[in-house]
């Protein structure tokens, strides 16, 4: 397997070498084993492959790649650990969870580090992602000990209550947009609410997944309460998703992914929280403070270099206002400056070589479906996939380009002439993530918003979500919410006790 311009070395001594293999030590230390039950272990077929810093397309560490047989050790751990950590008082549970959010605002300069040379993001926005994990940690370490049940009245001969159970083990697989961030997004509420998880972050930026594990340790996570388990979706991800011992799966990533994944949760009945990107729009009315629009969509569609599944990935403009906002659009992309994430650049590289073809062939498709290529369009003549902030105007709605989630620097901007078109510009496609929505008229503003089909609204503003929040998509965009108290559904299944107080053996089912 070869993805990420990752080389996979294998070194049984009957792994056949393919031309692009090459041997590299495989000593086991903290960073290429898989943590399993509170320990560094090495695959137990002793693959290992190299994961890159996409700035420099140069190996900065060797991995393991697990196999089924890690996968049944990782779940197997979690499953031995779940009774205890189920049981442990609420309160400890919430104290270990807060101490480990302590823990990743104290090493934020480190795992940042850490974070944008595997993943090639602008060292700020690795800090902001690790300050924003720290955060995940200590939001729900306070949530421990308030999951309350409810009481039910049903009358002086029965008392009924419900309680609020953990699921079991939680598989989490996560993907290399926002692996460190995404890491305590799902970690933190699953362990608060009492469930054990094994992890399987993305190839191509495992090293802050592995780092985290280790310091939920360290804050008193008990041994296989969070394993790791590193390598490529077939076949660690696979062997996880499709596991019979799992109890809930928690996925992010591509459609194509979530419908398999949950495919295969189908078999065992094992519910699934899908998050699974979008093509946002921001609707800009003519009456809208243009500058403020300009500013927020720039930041929207290149931060990350466009691999955020909140992107504005879609600009559906009033036709009156479309000039001057494409031009102000144009002038915040020019003056982006590419650079190593290290280097704390405007924009960094993409995050892989995987992505930077994508990005590449959707930018020549725009072309060839008749957009209007503004500015950019290019990879910069330089090491590292580098891609130029990309801006396309007169997307007709019915193009690729415009349904397609692209996951890099690449706005499309469409016009329109009334709010009915708009919204049915808006919501033409089959994802529903986000949407935003630009307008002083706040009348407008909130019937708009109704009308938008999406998870999540912002109106004179992007990313308005915080890890209060509920967090998902509509449609093809997901099944489920993160973030916020909602998030903990994911994690709790209701057990209803109905206790009986009188002689009556009377109750028929369905009455
Ligand atoms: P992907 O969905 O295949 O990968 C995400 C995670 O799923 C990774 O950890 C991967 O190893 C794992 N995985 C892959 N195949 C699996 C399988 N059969 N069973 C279990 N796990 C599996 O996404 P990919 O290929 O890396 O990116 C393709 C596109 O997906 C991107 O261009 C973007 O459009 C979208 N995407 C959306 C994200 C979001 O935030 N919603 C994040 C990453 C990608
Ligand atoms: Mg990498």
């Amino acid at each position: 397997m070869d993805e990420d311009g990752a080389q996979t070395t294998d070194t049984q001594t009957d792994g056949a070498q393919t031309a692009d293999t090459r041997i590299v030590d495989t000593e086991i230390a903290d960073t290429n084993g898989l943590y399993i039950d509170g320990e560094w272990v090495p695959p137990v077929k002793g693959s290992h492959f190299e994961t890159v810093d996409p700035a420099t397309e140069e190996p900065i560490a060797e991995v393991a790649a697990a196999t089924a047989e890690d996968v049944d050790r990782a779940v197997a751990a979690a499953r031995d650990a779940f009774e205890a950590w189920r049981d442990t008082d609420p309160e400890e549970r919430g104290r270990i969870v807060n101490r480990i959010g302590e823990l990743v605002r104290d090493q934020c300069e480190e795992l940042a580090v850490v974070e944008s040379s595997d993943q090639g993001k602008p060292l700020s926005q690795a800090k902001s992602d690790m300050q924003g994990a720290a955060r995940y940690f200590e939001y729900y370490a306070g949530a421990a000990d308030k999951l309350e049940g409810t009481s039910v009245p049903v009358g002086a001969g029965q008392v009924d209550f419900t309680v609020r159970e953990p699921y079991g083990v939680s598989a989490q697989i996560t993907p290399w947009n926002f692996p460190g961030n995404l890491f305590a997004r799902g970690v933190a509420p699953a362990l608060v609410a009492g469930n054990t998880v094994v992890l399987k972050p993305a190839e191509q930026t495992p090293l802050s997944s592995l780092r985290l594990a280790e310091l939920c340790a360290e804050a008193g996570v008990p041994d296989g309460v969070v394993n790791v388990v590193t390598g490529f979706g077939d076949p660690a991800g696979s062997a996880l998703s499709s596991h019979a011992d799992i109890d809930t799966i928690t996925f992010t990533g591509s459609v194509p992914t979530g419908q398999t994944i949950m495919k295969q949760a189908a078999d065992t009945v094992t519910p699934v929280t899908l998050e699974l990107g979008g093509k946002n729009p921001a609707v800009v009315f003519p009456d809208a403070d243009l500058e403020a629009a300009a500013q927020w969509i720039d930041r929207a569609i290149f931060t990350n270099a466009g691999q955020v599944c909140s992107a504005a990935d879609r600009v559906v403009v009033h036709e009156s206002v479309h000039d001057e906002l494409v031009d102000r659009l144009i002038a915040r992309a020019d003056a982006y400056e590419l650079g190593p994430g290290l280097d704390d650049p405007d924009m960094g590289p993409l995050a892989s070589r995987d992505q930077f073809e994508k990005v590449s062939q959707y930018v020549e498709l725009g072309k060839r479906e008749g957009a209007t290529l503004v500015t950019g369009g290019s990879a910069p003549d330089r090491q590292g996939y580098f891609f130029e902030p990309t801006i396309f105007t007169d997307v007709a709605p019915d193009t690729r380009i415009a349904h397609e989630e692209i996951f890099g620097p690449v706005l499309a901007v469409t016009s329109f002439e009334t709010e009915q078109e708009a919204l049915e510009i808006a919501n033409g496609v089959e994802y529903g993530l986000v949407s935003g929505v630009f307008t002083a008229d706040v009348t407008r503003a909130h019937r708009v918003a109704r009308e938008l089909e999406a998870g999540n609204v912002y109106v004179n503003m992007w990313f308005g979500d915080t890890n209060q929040t509920p967090f998902g998509g509509y449609k093809q965009s997901g099944i489920g919410r993160e973030k916020g108290m909602e998030a903990l559904d994911s994690y709790l299944q209701t057990k209803n006790i109905a206790i009986n107080l009188d002689d009556d053996a009377g109750s028929l089912p369905g009455a």
